[in-house]
């Protein structure tokens, strides 16, 4: 079988006095989706951005395409990251945020054209080409002159997903990208998003529609209080939970 495109071991992160992750793992295979769901302060954003050290775990192992994360440690807890391999990861990994995190100072076409001149070292002209292309692909060639103050939101965050795209990121993570939109702008991230699973990328995200996770799903992991509760296939997670805690999550969000 081929090598994981992420495999996470045993995660444990805590802020100060409060576990927040209690040893949680995830293996994601090329062409995954994977959705994790869970209520309010289970764990769910601490644990994706662990995914790509924005967040440094304290304990725990890592592996990205194959290779191991060198972790340096200190009394058995994670302080540092291999800065080579730190960047690699965060080159290949790209995160879209539920705030957008777009550059207010910068159009959309800028604002994906950055990245790939500064970390890839491709050229403005190249890099513009490429930011065209994607916002055509999202929908959104004519605002590629539009600041982000000047988007709805929907659209902001369709930027932010070709701002990810530009990079060609061997996995995508997503933490909540349609929280922050009005119910009517949902649907059109929801819509690309779906797009980019079938084009079999490799995704990883934290999200509150249920209906979405159960569509898009290979794997859903219900985190509980910073431990998986239950994972599983779509179907068998939505259709038969059989944690208990599982079933009254899904109950008050379905
Ligand atoms: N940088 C931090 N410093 C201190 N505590 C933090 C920090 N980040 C998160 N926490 C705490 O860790 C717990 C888990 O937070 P996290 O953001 O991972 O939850 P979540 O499942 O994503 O919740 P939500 O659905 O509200 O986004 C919470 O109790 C939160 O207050
Ligand atoms: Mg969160």
């Amino acid at each position: 079988m081929k090598k994981p495109v992420l495999e996470a071991k045993n995660i444990r992160k805590s802020f100060g006095d409060l576990e927040v992750l209690k040893s949680v793992s995830l293996t994601a295979r090329a062409h995954n989706v994977i959705s994790i769901i869970g209520s309010s302060g289970s764990g769910k954003s601490t644990f994706l951005r662990c995914l790509n050290c924005l967040e440094l775990p304290d304990e725990g192992s890592l592996a990205f395409a194959g290779e191991e994360i060198e972790f340096s440690r200190r009394r058995g807890k994670i302080v540092k990251a291999d800065a080579r391999q730190l960047l690699a990861l965060r080159a290949q990994t790209a995160m879209v945020f539920q705030s957008f995190n777009l550059w207010s100072f910068m159009t959309a076409a800028e604002n994906i054209m950055l990245a790939p001149q500064k970390v890839l070292g491709i050229s403005r002209p190249e890099a513009r080409e490429r930011a065209e292309h994607l916002l055509q692909r999202v929908g959104l060639y004519d605002k590629r002159n539009s600041y982000p103050a000047q988007l709805s939101g929907g659209q902001s965050q369709r930027v932010a997903i070709a701002r990810a795209l530009a990079m060609n990121p061997k996995l995508m993570l997503f933490d909540e990208p349609t929280s922050a939109l009005d119910p009517q702008l949902v649907g059109e991230v929801l819509a690309l998003m779906r797009e980019l699973a079938e084009e079999g990328r490799t995704m990883i995200l934290v999200t509150h529609e249920m209906a979405f996770a159960r569509e898009v799903s290979d794997k859903v992991i219900f985190l509980y209080q910073g431990v998986i509760e239950e994972q599983g296939t779509a179907k068998s997670l939505f259709d038969t939970p059989k944690s208990a805690r599982c079933r009254a999550f899904l109950r008050r969000e379905m």
